[in-house]
Order: structure tokens, then C-alpha cells, then sequence
């Protein structure tokens, strides 16, 4: 018996399989039924009573170690004739590998950005937690204007000359620039901002805004609504027409509401636009003077546009979303559907 065992030990030790068939040759040589462990188990019914544990131990632990060593020599053998598979015919399709993507807003603001930086425009940011004189004296909000009401601010300190407060609206980052640089400027803010508002399918608590600001000599309305115009083509078509409505802004004068044609009926009517042929995108306006002169630029020298728009907006008009909560529930079967175009 302890021949057998040395020469099953030393046969197990120069295994070398080259092919799975030497694998099961292998295998039933050792452990098939005549094979050479079957028959040491036949031998040890004849063992000493009193030697048998000992025995015993030993064959069980050489049985284990065949047969993992065929277990393992199969694994491995098995995993290269895959790989050898996979290389073989290359016409096969790739196996599915699950690519993130980009959020719609990010899109849509990555397009914005791209759109304005083409004519010019840089990039400038500020806090979203910001100081009533940035975001609303600074602009011409009287303290009791009723402005101040219609855009439902999140507070978060009152005990002060000049409270802390979340921004509604990124035109304080047009305050912060109109501080800081010196004119020509022409920039546009992308960022959060924040209305103390019932969340539903048309309103939320927190969304994206662009806004936009350009100040130099001689800047009339004529080139903010050039520059409107090109927007509007390169988001939503070569054919896009805009429309401005007087409105009333308190840091812009005169002010408008901008509309682009409806891009899903061409502006013939539907439901999207509610028949009017028409979608309201943005707000702007001449930079009031007296802005000017409060962030300390000369009014008599410099003139300027300003427009601000909502990035959420923006993308549902593109994509047809009817419910601003689906930008923020992040449920993928809505988010994977956005590609760059
Ligand atoms: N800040 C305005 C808003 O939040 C939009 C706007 C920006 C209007 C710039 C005119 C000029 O509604």
C-alpha cells in the first residue's frame, strides 16, 4: 500500500494536463473503477484494526488532493479554450458593457455653454448661498418690492442689514462680475438656484439657470436680439423664429419675455405649445443704468444686455419631458435615453 501511495503522490506531482481529454484519463486511472485509488480503498478493508485510522486519514487526504487537482486542471483548461474562442471569430458581437450617461440638464447646459462660448462668451460662477445685496438691492429689488415676494426666497439668516439667503436666480453672479471686471464683459453663469416652491410636474424647489451678461460701448437691443436669434437656431433648428413680449424686470429696462416657434409644430399649432405656435425660453433685457452704476461701471460710457434662461426648461422643450420631477428622481430607464448629439 505505501508503494502505491508514493507513486499515485509522485504521478500527482508531474501532472502537467495539456488537454482536457488527459484531464479525464487522468481521472479515471486514479479514480474510476479500476483506477488506482479505488483499489488502495479495495486494500484497506484488509488493514489491521488498530492501523486502520491512520490509514484511513492518509487515503482520504490523497483522495481530496486528486481530486482537486482534477477539478482545478479542468477549470483552468475550460477558461483557456473560452478566451481561445473568443479570439476565433471576430465578427462576433462584443459582449454588453453598461455605459453611463450624461444627465439631460448636464447635456443641455454643455450645449448652452458650447452655443454662447462660440460667439465669445466666458464662463463665470458664483456662491449659491448668497447676500440680499447680490441677489436682489444690488439689482433695483426695492426692500418692499414686490419682486422680492414673487420669487419665494429660502432664508437663512434675517438678522442682519443684509440677509444670507439662497440665490433665486443666477443674476447675482452678473452683480459678482460687474464688481470685479472691467468692462467689455461677456460672460454667462451657469447654476443652481433655489425657490421655496411646491414641488410638481411644472415647478421645483431647486433647478439650473443660465444667465447671461454682456456690457461694452454701444451695446443696443438689436444685438441682444441677434444674439437670441442665433441661440435659438442652434438649440432648436436652422428654422427657429423668436418672438419678444414687453415684460418687467426690475434690473433690466426695456425688458422682455423671449419665445421660440414651437419646434414640434413648427409654430402651426399644437399641444405642446398649447395652439399658440409659441414656447416662452427666456427672460433678458438692457442692463438698467442704475445696475450698472451700482456695481460701479460708468452708465454714461457703457451699455448692456442680459438674459437669463432655465436649463430644465430648456431640455423639456427639446425632449418633450412633461414632468420636471423626472430630472431628479434618477431612475436610469429615464436618464439612459439622453445621448449627445
Ligand atoms: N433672473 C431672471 C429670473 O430669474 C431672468 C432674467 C435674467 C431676466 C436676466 C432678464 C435678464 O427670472
Amino acid at each position: 500500500m505505501r508503494k502505491t501511495i508514493d507513486h499515485i503522490l509522485q504521478q500527482l506531482e508531474g501532472f502537467r494536463p495539456g488537454t482536457l481529454s488527459q484531464v479525464e484519463e487522468f481521472r479515471v486511472q486514479m479514480l474510476g473503477k479500476k483506477g488506482m485509488l479505488t483499489r488502495l480503498f479495495e486494500d484497506f478493508k484488509n488493514v489491521e484494526p488498530e492501523q486502520k485510522r491512520e490509514w484511513g486519514q492518509l487515503l482520504n487526504q490523497l483522495k481530496t488532493k486528486v481530486q482537486e487537482a482534477v477539478k482545478t486542471h479542468k477549470a483552468q483548461l475550460e477558461q483557456k479554450q473560452e478566451g481561445a474562442a473568443a479570439t476565433d471569430d471576430l465578427t462576433k458581437p462584443a459582449s454588453f458593457t453598461h455605459a453611463g450617461s450624461r444627465h439631460p440638464v448636464s447635456l443641455v447646459l454643455r450645449e448652452i455653454l458650447d452655443i454662447y462660448a462660440s460667439m465669445g462668451f466666458a464662463i463665470a460662477e458664483g456662491p449659491e448661498i448668497e447676500d440680499d445685496r447680490h441677489v436682489f438691492s444690488a439689482l433695483n429689488f426695492a426692500p418692499d418690492h414686490p419682486a422680492r415676494d414673487m420669487q419665494d426666497t429660502f432664508f437663512i439668516n434675517t438678522n442682519t442689514d443684509n440677509p444670507i439667503l439662497l440665490r433665486t436666480h443666477t443674476s447675482s453672479v452678473q452683480v459678482r462680475t460687474m464688481e470685479t471686471k472691467i468692462p467689455p464683459i461677456r460672460v454667462v453663469c451657469p447654476g443652481r438656484v433655489f425657490r421655496n416652491e411646491a414641488i410638481s410636474a411644472r415647478a421645483h424647489c431647486i433647478f439650473h439657470q443660465v444667465e447671461g451678461l454682456y456690457i461694452d460701448k454701444n451695446v443696443s437691443f438689436a444685438d441682444l436680439k441677434q444674439a437670441i436669434l442665433l441661440f435659438a437656431r442652434r438649440m432648436f433648428g436652422s428654422s427657429a423664429r423668436i418672438r419678444l413680449r414687453p415684460s418687467y424686470f426690475p434690473f433690466t429696462e426695456p425688458s422682455a419675455e423671449v419665445d421660440v416657434s414651437c419646434n414640434i409644430c413648427g409654430g402651426q399649432g399644437c399641444n405642446v405649445c398649447k395652439n399658440t405656435g409659441w414656447l416662452e425660453i427666456m427672460g433678458a433685457g438692457m442692463v438698467d443704468p442704475s445696475v450698472l452704476e451700482a456695481s460701479g461701471i460708468d452708465s454714461q460710457k457703457y451699455s448692456g444686455y442680459a438674459f437669463g434662461m432655465g436649463v430644465e426648461r430648456i431640455a423639456m422643450l427639446k425632449w418633450q419631458i412633461k414632468d420636471l420631477r423626472l430630472y431628479f428622481e434618477n431612475d436610469v430607464k429615464f436618464l439612459e435615453q439622453f445621448f449627445l448629439w
